[in-house]
């Protein structure tokens, strides 16, 4: 399907796009989230309970949408999110999505878990690259990518620290993920006929190399991390708050801790120097039954935010659920997926076009409160359903 067709107006329509031209394993692997996708729904329906208060007969000729973050004067309230195996999703995946977010004057986080390298995302990003760190492969795999990432100009560190082990997620269980990552032929069989019936992914997945090892994970005297043992990897080296002061030494610039669900850890994260924090559950893919990352935003931001520089994200599908984040007290947020649908379904093009729903989705949004900027945002122009809220 034409991305310009009027039947590609919003993000559900770029997911339904992926999830046609994705093989169940892939699209399922993005689409879903831990056990019974609690924590997920919930991440949906919290917006619901968000409703605007708007101003009329206000005048907004133009509504401003740049914002600051870490430093970084960004042209967009949000930026493109850590996804891991985007290039599974589409042989592009990170390089795509660093050029799209300069592009467009926004900044993009590279996940550890990244198909393509450290050096090459930066190099065809027009904007400002986080590095977003697992210590997956242990401390001396960490070590090189923080200081590829420092030598290549990534610009802050974002620690991720919800992932002590994988989330339980049982589509990715019920459709092979793990033997069609793995070596054994004959283990992937049962999986081959919904693989062959996307052709158009197939192609694309055997002209791009096929399963290939993380070239950012570098297992010290054994080479890169295969994708198969992604999940032990991580299992054997948490990060932990010792390990800040570790990590302070080898990266200068700005830290930020990402997964951040309390009010404790955020105090936390202040006290060990973090320069922002990301209210996130890990898009529900980690712990399962933990409140939406909205709900918990506003005390966060009432106990940390003249501390810190408090990010968010979390079931962002649409513009207006940005504007209410941002109208909690987030300085931005990050988009997940968001921009990986339309990633998945059209590569650049449909993370271009994810952009631009964004965009004009969120100045309509202030238009029609009648705020004439994002930095004008606050929370006086939502208000909570009783309940909602969780301290
Ligand atoms: C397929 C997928 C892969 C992800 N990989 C990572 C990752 O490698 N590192 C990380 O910190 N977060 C990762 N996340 C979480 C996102 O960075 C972000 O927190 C989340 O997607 C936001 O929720 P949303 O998808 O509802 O927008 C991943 C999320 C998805 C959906």
């Amino acid at each position: 399907m034409n991305l310009a067709s009027p039947r590609i107006v919003n993000v559900s329509d770029l997911r339904r796009m992926a999830r046609r031209r994705l093989p169940d394993a892939v699209f399922d692997y993005l689409d879903g989230a831990a056990d019974d996708e609690v924590t997920l729904k919930d991440s949906q329906s919290a917006f619901r309970e968000v409703m605007f208060k708007p101003r009329f007969a206000v005048a907004t000729p133009s509504c401003e949408l740049a914002v600051t973050v870490l430093g970084e004067k960004l042209a967009l309230p949000f930026l493109l999110a850590p996804i891991g195996y985007s290039r599974l999703m589409h042989p592009r995946g990170e390089l795509a999505a660093s050029m799209a977010a300069g592009r467009n004057g926004t900044a993009y986080i590279l996940s550890t878990m990244s198909g393509h390298r450290i050096e090459d995302v930066k190099a065809q990003s027009t904007g400002p690259t986080f590095y977003q760190l697992y210590l997956a492969g242990g401390r001396g795999a960490a070590e090189g990518a923080i200081a590829r990432a420092k030598a290549a100009g990534y610009k802050a560190l974002f620690v991720t620290i919800d992932t002590p082990v994988a989330g339980n997620r049982e589509r990715d269980v019920r459709n092979g993920m793990k033997e069609l990552m793995g070596t054994n032929p004959f283990k992937k069989l049962k999986y081959v006929p919904n693989i062959l019936a996307h052709p158009s992914w197939l192609l694309s997945f055997i002209a791009d190399g096929m399963s290939r090892p993380f070239p950012n994970i570098i297992l010290p005297g054994r080479g890169p991390l295969a994708a198969v043992d992604v999940a032990a990897a991580l299992e054997s080296a948490q990060v932990t708050w010792t390990d800040l002061s570790w990590i302070r030494k080898l990266w200068d610039g700005p830290i930020v801790m990402k997964g951040v669900m309390t009010i404790e850890d955020a105090r936390r994260a202040v006290d060990e120097g973090a320069q922002g924090i990301v209210v996130s559950t890990h898009a529900g893919r980690q712990l399962d039954g933990v409140a939406a990352s909205l709900r918990v935003l506003p005390g966060i931001v009432e106990a940390v935010g003249d501390k810190t520089e408090v990010l968010f994200d979390g079931g962002i599908r649409r513009g207006s659920d940005a504007v209410k984040a941002i109208a909690l007290g987030a300085k931005a947020v990050l988009l997940g997926r968001g921009y990986a649908y339309g990633m998945a379904a059209a590569g650049d093009a449909g993370i271009e076009r994810a952009i631009e729903i964004f965009r004009v989705d969120i100045v309509r949004t202030l238009k029609l409160l009648g705020c004439s900027s994002i930095a004008e945002l606050n929370s006086s122009y939502v208000t909570m359903r009783p309940g909602f809220r969780v301290d």
